[in-house]
């Protein structure tokens, strides 16, 4: 019986390369992805060749807490148990914090913060009960050490990374693990939408002068999924090549 993932933003840049990984690992992927965006999720699983077996496209808004909690219960109780979550859908709404319009922020804060409330409560007592279970939760580099323009981004990963700690304390007596990943700047869509000069001024801060690769952050995610991960909780697992080391 093969393992379920759940991946939020799954065709998104890392996202997609964190759902080839999963399943390149032998698991059944659920790959969540924005209501409205049908057509182009179907085009996602079509480009990638995938089988029904493989990957299950449910469309999920993470912002929609009614949604979530109906999609998600009914979702394990059609998969038999979500084994594997990761929260990784997000945007980003970049302002100083002067000119910040109150949408940037709470578009932000409910994408990548509400959004784990949203998406996890509704799995993580059947995680626990079945035990083993993993979440991990993408964070950024941003969340760990703040960034010019990105108060609402910069807030919403630490949280995301103050909740990862403290839902470890509650996984961990079931064998349920709860780490993040703070990836550096990855070559995806999100980055792509900086502007070429910001852009190359951050690649010559990166001590490895290049960006992240999705796969490498996918990396990241399988590790933590596996068995042999199953001892790492609470942490927050950095892929910068050397822009912030704690
Ligand atoms: N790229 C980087 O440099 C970087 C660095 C550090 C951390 N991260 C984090 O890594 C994660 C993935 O980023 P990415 O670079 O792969 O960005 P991306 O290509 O823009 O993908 C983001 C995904 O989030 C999904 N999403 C956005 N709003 C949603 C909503 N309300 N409901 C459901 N899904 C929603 C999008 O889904 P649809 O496509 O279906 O709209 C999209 O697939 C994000 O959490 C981001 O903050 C990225």
């Amino acid at each position: 019986m093969k393992k379920v993932a759940l991946v939020t933003g799954a065709k998104g840049g890392i996202g997609s390369a964190i759902t080839k990984g999963l399943v390149e690992e032998g698991y059944r992927v659920v790959a969540a992805f924005s209501p409205g965006n049908e057509a182009c999720a179907q085009d996602w699983f079509a480009e990638n060749n995938y089988t029904a077996d493989q990957v299950r496209m449910l469309a999920l808004d993470v912002t929609d807490t009614e949604m979530c909690k109906s999609a998600l219960l009914q979702l394990t109780q059609e998969e038999g148990s979500v084994d594997v979550l990761v929260n990784n859908a997000g945007i980003t709404r970049d302002s100083v914090f002067k000119r910040m319009e109150a949408n940037q922020w709470t578009d932000v804060i409910n994408t990548n913060l509400n959004s784990l409330f949203n998406v996890t409560q509704p799995l993580f007592a059947a995680m626990c009960e079945k035990g083993n279970g993993r979440i991990i939760n993408i964070s950024s580099v941003n969340g760990v050490k703040g960034q010019f323009g990105q108060a609402n981004y910069s807030a919403a990963k630490a949280g995301m990374i103050g909740f990862t700690k403290a839902l470890a304390f509650e996984g961990a007596k079931s064998g349920t693990t709860v780490n993040a990943i703070a990836p550096g700047y990855t070559a995806t869509p999100m980055v792509e939408a900086i502007r070429p000069e910001v852009l190359e001024s951050i690649k010559a801060e990166i001590p490895m002068k290049r960006l992240a690769t999705p796969e490498e952050i996918a990396g990241a995610v399988i590790y933590l999924a596996s068995d042999v991960g199953g001892y790492i909780t609470g942490e927050t697992l950095s892929l910068n090549g050397g822009l912030y080391m704690q």
